[in-house]
């Protein structure tokens, strides 16, 4: 099968960062189907060959795993060319319909990896060259809008010139091993199904912690901020894998509803909500990893007094028969003490008590996404020094867990999110991708919360880069009685 993959925004951050060196994974494991042509597009003066000069000095810095050999570029770079073009310059588009002419792939993906802005204009453009054709397919990266209206304007754009199954809006957290591994915990074993519910769990946190700053994107992300950069899309996506029902079978379709109905399900914020269960965090100056660090308003290209959020916590409800009254309390920022994604379980305490254990709710399960990819199962079991306790009864039970990772069980390197989800792409399937009304529902639920920050009522808390945010984040959940994992 051959394809031609255009790039549009082919020397910009997430081209670099992200997919050139997923490309390269893909060529390197011998998956990406040979016969295809990368072509990336911007509005730099270059040709292929200036081209893949600029993207072989690129590799040089990244870790010498992941870095390919002279011999090896040379192979990789066959498949790189470039094109010039402006995304409003109609003739530019003709010279891509011609460009791509040259050999018609049985597969055309048109990659948006640029600002959301030009998706409508570029989709329109596409469509006036004839590029949208069966053989397209569109990969929108995220976040897809600003707001409910404009994500709403851009899907009715892109719905308009493609139908709904050549369109495939990015989330690379559902392409990441560790998130399949949470579908399979829930979808391929019996055993946690019957406690995946109200009656058992008492409460489920949700982490994306990152210890890097905006690095290189301070313009992008002050006009962004972690609400839309994470939690609308990549802290939803997973909250809807921990509390789907269970998809009739692994067909996009299947999937999507299932997800579709958690996010339809979540309890809509009222005033009360928004003051008592939402923190809103900036980092100042700190430490990270034993360096000293800016705070967010030092960073190159933000705006000096911005209002920007570099954290946020909130407590969720799904109003479902199975979640009722089960708080989800999610939270992700940049600057915090490590980087650490994960999701934990909380169960209920044992209903009565034979042990003299001080201990509530010591069961748990935590799902770790990153760094680790694995498990932990945490129980109570009697501790070392049994002796005491044939002489004078239960003693207090001790913690205990259970600990599987991943990496190290099965010892191969796994395939990255970026890549999977791009061979995804190039072969059709849909199930990691995001459909239109799932992300509109989102946006429906986050568009309170900015609209309550838009009128200037709560201000962004200041916490120091290398902590764990804003106080009040441990306040919210510590008035339902619980508290964060890292501080049980
Ligand atoms: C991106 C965000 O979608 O995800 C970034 O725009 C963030 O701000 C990144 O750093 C985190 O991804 P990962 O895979 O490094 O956890």
């Amino acid at each position: 099968m051959s394809f031609d993959l255009v790039l549009f925004g082919g020397t910009g951050d997430l081209a670099w960062r992200k997919l050139m060196p997923a490309l390269f994974q893909a060529f390197r494991h011998g998956s990406l189907p040979a016969g295809g042509r990368i072509i990336g597009v911007a509005r730099d003066a270059l040709d292929d060959a200036a081209y893949r000069e600029l993207i072989r000095a690129r590799f040089e810095g990244v870790e010498l795993a992941k870095r390919p050999n002279p011999e090896e570029f040379d192979r990789f770079a066959a498949l790189l060319h470039y094109l010039r073009m402006d995304l409003s310059q109609p003739a530019d588009f003709a010279r891509l319909r011609e460009r791509l002419a040259e050999r018609d792939a049985d597969t055309v993906v048109m990659y948006l990896a640029t600002a959301p802005a030009l998706f409508g204009p570029a989709c329109e453009q596409l469509a006036a060259a004839g590029l949208n054709t069966p053989r397209t397919r569109l990969v929108l990266e995220k976040p897809l809008g600003h707001d409910l209206a404009s994500n709403r304007a851009i899907n009715e754009t892109v719905r308009g010139v493609l139908a709904e199954n050549q369109i495939f809006r990015i989330d690379h957290y559902l392409g990441k091993p560790s998130v399949q591994n949470l579908f399979a915990l829930r979808f391929g074993n019996a055993m946690f199904e019957p406690l995946w519910r109200r009656e058992t769990i008492a409460n489920i946190q949700l982490t994306i912690a990152e210890d890097l700053g905006v690095e290189k994107r301070g313009a992008f992300y002050d006009s962004t901020g972690a609400l839309r950069d994470m939690v609308q899309n990549h802290a939803l996506q997973l909250l809807c894998a921990i509390a789907m029902e269970p998809p009739i079978n692994a067909h996009a379709d299947a999937i999507r509803d299932e997800k579709l109905k958690v996010l339809r399900s979540l309890k809509p914020w009222s005033a009360a909500a928004l003051e008592q269960h939402l923190v809103r965090g900036q980092y100042t100056a700190g430490r990270v990893g034993g360096e000293a660090v800016p705070g967010y308003r030092e960073e190159a290209g933000v705006k000096p007094g911005s209002e920007t959020e570099t954290f946020v916590a909130l407590r969720a409800e799904i109003a479902n028969w199975r979640w009722a009254g089960v708080p989800f309390y999610l939270r992700t920022g940049k600057r915090l003490a490590q980087r650490d994604a994960r999701i934990v379980i909380n169960f209920r305490p044992a209903p009565h008590a034979i042990y003299r254990s001080p201990l509530g709710g010591a069961n748990r399960l935590v799902i770790h996404l990153q760094p680790k990819d694995g498990l932990e199962l945490h129980l109570l079991a009697e501790g070392q020094d049994n002796r005491q306790a044939s002489r004078q009864g239960p003693q207090p039970l001790a913690p205990v867990h259970l600990d599987l990772d991943f990496d190290k069980r099965f010892g191969v390197e796994r395939v990255g999110a970026y890549e999977r989800l791009l061979l995804d792409v190039i072969d059709g399937r849909l199930n990691l991708f995001v459909r239109a009304d799932e992300q509109e529902e989102a946006w429906r639920w986050v568009e309170p919360i900015l609209e309550h920050w838009r009128s200037g009522h709560a201000p962004p808390r200041p916490y120091a880069a290398g902590s764990w945010g804003p106080s009040a984040s441990s306040a919210m959940i510590a008035r339902d009685g619980y508290c964060w994992s890292e501080e049980a």
